[in-house]
């Protein structure tokens, strides 16, 4: 065999016959990886110490969960299910080789604290490798001025804020506090928009009548709730002048407003989840055996209807979106530190909010794909190009170019798969897509070079192999 390698020492790993998609590209190679970069894409490249034979399959980057929750600190009597190890086992059983949960800030307590506390959580423990996002809970003056510019700098470039939830939420004159670090710092907000006020609202009127059922978190929470939201923090953006992410939006009506704003040439970026394509406010009432069962479908915003699922898949295609995340949540159905708070079921202003999804996200989208809703770029682009960029991930993540991280995933196209959560790796009881039937699913996934998964098997690779990623500026586009 000649070629430009021959004579030189072998790849550590040649992927061969690869049908390679990218965000922008597809071409047929063979790909050399060592050290856990890929270092030659061309055909007949020279041997590998291992090779893989990728006929019939395709084989794009490994996706970055850009927005995901692992082992996060929970109010007294929470917790979630899923640490470190599991979280990314799950995660790289289902095509994901990057996530980024966040390090989450408590009201009254330190920024820098609370990411020394995750980076112990994670240390020893991840699979794959990750990123934090920050949680901003309590910007007062000593972090505005001080932890988050030097975090900033160290490697953490985006942080969620929230407009609800007590615990979380911020005033708009805090969030526009936050907003102006992040424009002098060159970092991303992200941002949770639903009307804290409004909820509250609502939701003592609900629970006043008795409407307690976790079918009512959908009308504690309607449409109207995360618009007003939505617009008030494109109009914060635009007073301060800095891009914010609007995470987890659920339907047409947010959808419009980040439309409006993006025709006005704002920066106003957009992310939204599996459970805006797939579920709908009716899985929020299903009673199961023990009348409850809708819990397992209780996440904020809530799912909607048929119409705003395909106005999501619209928007999707047109490019409103740039990022499309699991939100995974990970709350055990039946467990008092869980969906049943104490051990039974609870008003739905109790139940966890959020619900799983980080093996799930890509082979629910990939279906799309295979529906023809949205073509294998744009795919890419939005579940693993996209986050990559935004998270000052890229070009290690996101893409199979030379110099990148060897985070290559070998799908299957035509497999069908029935989704159980039998089958999943996560620690969770339950998905919330129990039974959905979907075409391709991701057969060989490989971790800077080193394969993790193997014909859908989890080869149980050493924990803690998964290596923190710190984050260069975001890039916009
Ligand atoms: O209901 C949700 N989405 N829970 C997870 C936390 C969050 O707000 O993203
Ligand atoms: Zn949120
Ligand atoms: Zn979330």
């Amino acid at each position: 065999m000649t070629n430009a390698f021959s004579g030189a020492q072998p790849f550590d790993l040649v992927i061969r016959n690869a049908d390679v998609v990218t965000a922008s590209d597809r071409f047929q190679t063979d790909i050399g990886v060592s050290d856990g970069v890929i270092v030659a894409l061309g055909r007949r490249l020279g041997p590998g110490k291992r090779e893989v034979d990728a006929t019939g399959l395709l084989a794009m980057p490994g996706g970055v969960d850009g927005h995901c929750h692992l082992d996060q600190p929970m109010p007294d009597g929470l917790r979630m299910a899923d640490d470190f190890f599991t979280g990314t086992r799950a995660a790289v059983c289902g095509g994901t080789t990057t996530v980024i949960p966040f390090a989450a800030q408590e009201k009254g307590g330190s920024l820098r604290a609370a990411v020394e506390d995750y980076h112990r959580r994670a240390n020893g423990r991840a699979v794959v490798d990750y990123g934090f996002h920050l949680i901003v809970a309590d910007p007062t003056e000593k972090v505005l001025r001080e932890e988050l510019p030097e975090l900033i700098q160290e490697g953490y470039t985006s942080f969620k804020i929230y407009m609800t939830y007590d615990d979380l939420k911020l005033s708009d004159r805090e969030i526009l506090e936050v907003l102006s670090v992040a424009r002098e710092h060159g970092a991303l907000v992200m941002v949770h928009a639903e009307n804290s006020d409004c909820i509250a609202w609502l939701t003592d009127k609900l629970v006043g009548q008795g409407r307690i059922a976790p079918k009512f978190h959908g009308l504690a929470r309607p449409a109207a709730v995360e618009r007003e939201a939505t617009h008030r923090a494109i109009t914060f953006a635009e007073l301060v002048d800095v891009p914010i992410l609007i995470v987890h939006v659920s339907g047409k009506d947010a959808i419009g407003q980040i439309r409006w704003a993006q025709g006005r040439g704002m920066p106003i970026l957009a992310e939204t989840c599996p459970q805006y394509l797939y579920l709908t406010a009716d899985d929020m009432g299903h009673p199961g055996d023990d009348g409850y069962a809708g819990a397992k479908c209780v996440c904020s915003p809530p799912p909607r209807d048929s119409d705003n699922q395909e106005a999501v898949w619209k928007a999707l295609k047109q490019g409103v979106f740039s990022v499309f995340s699991s939100d995974h949540a990970p709350f055990n159905y039946d467990d008092p530190q869980g969906k049943k708070p104490g051990g039974n079921a609870q008003s739905f202003e109790h139940i966890p909010n959020g619900i799983p999804g980080i093996e799930t996200r890509l082979p629910l989208l990939f279906d799309g794909v295979r529906q023809g809703r949205l073509s294998l770029h744009k795919f890419v682009e939005l579940t693993s190009y996209r986050p990559a960029r935004l998270y000052g991930l890229y070009p290690r993540k996101g893409t199979i170019a030379i110099g990148a991280d060897a985070d290559i995933v070998l799908w299957d196209p035509d497999a069908r798969v029935q989704i159980t959560n039998d089958a999943l790796h996560h620690a969770v009881d339950y998905t919330p897509y129990e039974g959905r039937e979907v075409t391709g699913w991701p057969v060989h996934c490989f971790s800077r070079g080193e394969q993790l998964v193997a014909n859908r098997q989890y080869l149980e690779p050493t924990p803690g192999r998964g290596q923190f990623l710190p984050a260069d500026a975001p890039s916009l586009v």
